[in-house]
């Protein structure tokens, strides 16, 4: 791939956070999402590959832009898969909270897991706790190995968990090993992702969440060297139905990171929309927006952290 297709494609993050961030707080969830869609499609256009979206807006019969199969990016240049969020977190943004971004991967042909829009429970850690999770393991287990790969005490640990009546039965769990949690709202891309910077504190990310959010977090993580794993969770029939057209023959099969995010050529990019563990959210002033962004390929090992001003005189309003 192209070493300079992973900073065009942070103008592509860059625009859907600068759009969907006007939306902060105002309560229209909506607006905010469909502001991050419009933007980041555009964008698209003039990043020089072609580029077919395997992690998307959905259906092509149920979203206007961004579905899956869409093919993006000029045309030109290399063949690559594309798994995409332009608003990881709509909620966050209607609300005014943590940890929103705009996040784009890149992949070889082949190199994502195809999920469908459904639930996946997942266990993601950074470097120092690579090969130490087992999702056929007990809660308990996988963070005494974390604990043990990362030369600490269980108590040391700081597990971040989506704040759901569905994770009461892993919270006891944590409790009661003695690891410490952080529950968070929203955006468990954000939170998988901020377990490969120690500074952010957050050790592990365990729960249920979105599939596709598995695989975004899954090129992060591939790129910063730490590991996920992912169980495809449908919530009904119609989910299993369409985990089953997918050609996905065992359900409860546990996915490595390797399944889900693989191959040279992954890269990640994610600009923040609001204010979060990892990157700062865009901050607007007289005639112009500053945006913070994250960019990291696996290839090189690369992290970038982007801090750009933008200037609407002289660029495009987006
Ligand atoms: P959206 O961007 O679709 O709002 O997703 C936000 C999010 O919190 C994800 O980070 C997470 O994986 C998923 O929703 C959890 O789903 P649910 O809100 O249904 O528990």
């Amino acid at each position: 791939m192209e070493r300079n297709l992973a900073l065009e494609v942070v103008r592509v993050t860059e625009a859907a956070a600068l759009s969907s961030a006007r939306w902060m707080g105002l309560g229209n969830e909506k607006a905010a999402h469909q502001a991050a869609v419009d933007a980041m499609r555009r964008a698209f256009d003039a990043v020089p590959f072609s580029g077919t979206v395997v992690i998307g807006e959905g259906e092509r019969d149920e979203a206007p832009m961004l579905f899956v199969g869409e093919r993006i990016g000029s045309g030109d240049g290399s063949a690559l898969d594309v798994a995409l969020d332009p608003l990881e977190g709509t909620t966050i943004v209607a609300q005014g909270r943590a940890n929103a971004m705009a996040v784009v991967a890149i992949a070889e042909k082949g190199g994502f897991l195809p999920t469908p829009d459904t639930y996946m429970e997942k266990i993601a850690v950074g470097p120092k706790a690579k090969g130490a999770v087992d999702l056929s393991l007990s809660p308990a287990q996988n963070l005494q190995n974390i604990a043990d790969a990362m030369k600490c005490y269980v108590e040391d640990l700081t597990v971040v968990i989506l704040d759901r009546p569905r994770h009461a039965e892993l919270v006891r769990a944590v409790r009661e090993i003695g690891a410490r949690i952080k529950l968070i709202q929203d955006g468990d891309v954000s939170a998988a992702i901020a377990t490969g910077f120690p500074d952010t504190g957050v050790d592990v990310l365990m729960g249920i969440g979105g599939a596709p959010e598995g695989v975004l977090a899954a090129a992060a993580l591939q790129c910063l060297g730490g590991d996920i794993q992912g169980r495809l969770k449908p919530r009904n029939d119609q989910e299993v139905e369409r985990v089953r057209r997918l050609g996905i023959k065992d359900p409860d099969r546990v996915y490595g990171i390797g399944d889900l995010a693989r191959g040279a050529d992954v890269m990640f990019a994610a600009t923040g929309v609001t204010d979060g563990d990892l990157l700062r959210g865009v901050r607007f002033f007289g005639g112009g927006a500053r945006t913070h962004s994250v960019v990291m390929r696996y290839r090189s090992g690369t992290v970038r952290f982007i801090e750009a001003t933008h200037r609407f005189d002289r660029t495009p309003v987006y």
